[in-house]
């Protein structure tokens, strides 16, 4: 009997930490080898020349989700083909509550549908909307023991986001049970006003959009949610930063010692407000919440990646279609910017585009990359290390990569349920050849192999992240 069901042979193994040729070798869906000369395997790859890495972990994907009036064009089964093409091997993906429902109860129907669906391994951010007391005193707590670990709340839209006091309840019940909350930062009542005096002013195509959640919204709401963490407790991880306001205010919180972390996505590193502004309605493309900013702000966000500010780097998949009722022309052909579902799909193109952007392009290392899109959120999210990590005994989670490869993206490469991808158009340099799941290979060339069901729920154990203290809690 061979000692191993897969052998990855000659390639050069990058992990957060270090670059080296070896083999790998898999045994039961586990990495049991790493070395040079291993034995033959069952199955055998040769991966000279090629970077061998651990599976992306992308820790901010919309799926199955609801959308007011409209559609998410993402299940499980279609969303985590799209990982797969994309190299990436674990979600992180929302149990989304909606007004008047058991949190619980949501969080069970989630959990059967990934199941049935999934293709990739997957856990949940518990997504309160309505946090009634059942729900932060008995449900909570008993879903965070339950190993999903994270929550997130909102302080923007209507009817998904919570009051500051509802907020600091959620942060304080989250330390106490050891969970970690992630927050989309913008302020809500500055952008409602925004909104309203741009609209009775006429101007409402697709590029207000970018006018109607400035900065200044974003920053202001970084800064205060960090003070709400300082008082209540707990590890803040800041969703999708967009420039370099909000980065300072993460890097403010950081310099006063608090757990206060943070994620961008590739499109703040490679789109501007300038796409809303795209002839007709094509703007509607670009549509997602917070907006692009600048070319500045790409240099910004880059620079405070390279100094550790930000260390995740996730795609907030969010994906709608452009031509379709349900989707971005839900309120019509040319419908006025705020009525514009907000949200792009993202999870095929997040390792090319940031390796493009980042090795590529000479910002960052391969092992740099590979700690912002595999090791910092498999960590972050208490993944680590069965995820993030080329090691003996973690999963076998391996996307090759071969970084000379050039490719211009086409939404069909993206093998997900939106027609269109913003990066149409977009020319990457380093792409990924093949994905394994626990060893089974799950995307090569541009074929999806991995079938729906294949994902395992992961519940995760308490860790480090989730057990900063709060102002009260040395009384
Ligand atoms: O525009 C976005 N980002 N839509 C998805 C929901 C969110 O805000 O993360
Ligand atoms: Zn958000
Ligand atoms: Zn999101």
């Amino acid at each position: 009997m061979s000692l191993f069901d897969l052998v990855l042979r000659n390639g050069t193994v990058v992990t957060a930490s270090d670059q080296f040729r070896a083999d790998i070798g898999v045994k039961d869906g586990i990495i049991t080898a790493i070395g040079a000369g291993l034995a033959a395997g069952v199955d055998e790859a040769d991966v000279t020349g090629k970077l061998v890495m651990p599976g992306g972990v992308d820790t901010h994907v919309h799926l199955d989700q609801p959308a007011p009036g409209a559609a998410m064009c993402d299940d499980f089964q279609s969303g985590t083909a799209s990982a797969a093409a994309g190299g990436t091997t674990t979600v992180v993906c929302f149990a989304w509550q909606e007004h008047g429902q058991s949190l619980a109860q949501v969080r069970n129907d989630y959990l059967a549908r990934a199941e049935a669906g999934s293709r990739v391994d997957f856990a949940f951010h518990l997504a309160i909307t309505d946090p009634t007391e059942e729900v932060i005193s008995t449900e909570l707590p008993a879903l965070i023991a339950a190993g999903d670990r994270s929550v997130k709340v909102f302080m923007t839209y209507d009817g998904v986001r919570l009051q500051d006091g509802e907020i600091l309840r959620v942060l304080s019940q989250a330390a106490r049970h050891g969970a970690l909350v992630c927050v989309h930062a913008e302020h809500h009542e500055l952008i409602a006003w925004l909104t309203q005096q741009l609209v009775e002013a006429g101007c409402t195509a697709p590029r207000f959009h970018a006018l109607a959640k400035p900065m200044l919204a974003e920053r202001e709401a970084v800064a205060r949610v960090a003070a709400l963490a300082e008082a209540a407790g707990g590890h803040v991880q800041i969703f999708h930063v967009s420039g370099r306001e909000s980065a300072e205010e993460v890097a403010r919180a950081q310099g006063r010692g608090r757990p206060f972390t943070a994620e961008t996505c590739p499109h703040y590193l490679v789109l501007t407000a300038e796409d809303l502004n795209r002839p007709g309605f094509e703007g509607a493309k670009f549509v997602f919440g917070p907006p692009a900013r600048t070319r500045a702000d790409h240099e910004s966000l880059w620079h405070h990646i390279r100094n550790g500010v930000i260390d995740v780097i996730s795609s907030d998949h969010s994906p709608f279609r452009f031509d379709d009722p349900k989707g971005k022309k839900v309120a019509g052909e040319h419908a006025p910017f705020h009525k514009i579902p907000n949200g792009i799909p993202g999870l095929a193109a997040r390792l090319p585009v940031t390796f493009t952007e980042g090795v590529s392009k000479g910002r960052i290392d391969a092992s740099t990359f590979v700690a912002l899109v595999a090791t910092n959120p498999a960590k972050r999210f208490g993944l680590y290390p069965r995820k993030g990590s080329l090691a003996i005994g973690s999963d076998a989670d391996i996307v090759v990569f071969d970084p000379g490869r050039r490719v211009t993206l086409t939404n069909a490469m993206m093998h997900h349920g939106s027609d269109y991808t913003p990066y149409e158009g977009y020319d990457c340099v380093g792409f990924p050849v093949a994905t394994y799941l626990r060893g089974r290979l799950i995307f090569k060339g541009d074929r999806v192999l991995g079938p729906p069901g294949a994902g395992k729920h992961l519940a995760r154990a308490p860790y480090l992240a989730t057990s900063a203290k709060g102002m009260l809690d040395t009384l």
